[in-house]
């Protein structure tokens, strides 16, 4: 099994650059030991150039992003911005995105599609907004197939599908983690389109982690029995000592 891939999503936060700096100079002091496993982080766009001149080793990652690069669309980041400030990580149709900006499977397809034939390795967000018994929701393979439909298959060694069922995420009210069972069947079902898309040699080498309530106290499930090869983390992200623990624990896990 890979390193797990461990991605701070912090979302809108925090609310200062000078908060940004000293959050991720934290984290990248407390990993510096852990070789098991790799750390990326999504700060707000406006704070990826401030955190990549503090530290140039920093694996950073945008939120969001453009699928033009550049041109009249007021408000957007575009891809090729990203290159000045070392960004190599795009997440794309987070579940926040698609219910609070409207982002539909093309838009998040354009997007899937313009990241990947620039370089970037893609975080691609599925999920669905209801749990359904224990039965993976058939719009979580909607959602993926939609989004890497025409994608040519060697570039799917950049692409990493993080399954967040949306009611697992911390801020859903009566929000709890998804179970490790769930997430190896979320896993399976994952492979498995990917599969009867792309062969198994190029869906082998997609990553699959998992997001939703992540804490200190549950990755180690998450990466251990539930198969997930990381994770994306929110909340528990912009606690510096609780994200180290997280890192520290999903190294050890796979081993
Ligand atoms: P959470 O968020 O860890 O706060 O649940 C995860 C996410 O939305 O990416």
């Amino acid at each position: 099994m890979r390193a797990p891939l461990i991605i701070a999503n912090w979302k809108m936060n925090p609310a200062t650059r000078r908060e940004a700096v000293s959050l991720a100079s934290r984290v990248r002091t407390g990993i510096q030991k852990i070789r098991s496993a790799a750390v990326v982080i999504a700060p707000p766009a406006l704070f990826l150039e401030a955190l990549h001149s503090a530290d140039k080793k920093l694996k950073l990652c945008a939120q969001d992003i453009f699928w033009e690069a550049a041109g009249p669309y007021t408000g957007a980041v575009s891809w090729r911005h990203l290159n000045d400030f070392g960004v190599r990580y795009v997440i794309i149709g987070h579940s926040e995105r698609r219910i609070y900006f409207g982002e539909t499977d093309e838009m998040v397809h354009k997007k899937l599609s313009a990241v990947l034939l620039h370089g970037f390795t893609a975080v691609l967000c599925v999920g669905e907004r209801e749990r359904q018994e224990n039965e993976i929701a058939p719009i979580v393979g909607e959602q993926l197939l939609r989004a890497v439909r025409d994608i040519p298959p060697r570039f799917l060694k950049k692409l990493v599908v993080a399954y967040e069922p949306v009611w697992a995420i911390s801020t859903n009210p009566g929000a709890k983690p998804d179970t490790s069972e769930n997430a190896f069947r979320a896993r399976v079902f994952i492979k498995k389109v990917l599969t009867k898309m792309f062969g198994n040699t190029a869906a082998g080498n997609v990553r699959i982690i998992y997001g939703g309530s992540v804490k200190s106290g549950n990755i180690a499930s998450f990466i251990r029995d539930g198969k997930m090869e990381g994770a994306l983390v929110g909340r528990a992200s912009l606690d510096a000592e609780e994200f180290i623990r997280i890192v520290a624990i999903a190294g050890r896990a796979v081993h």
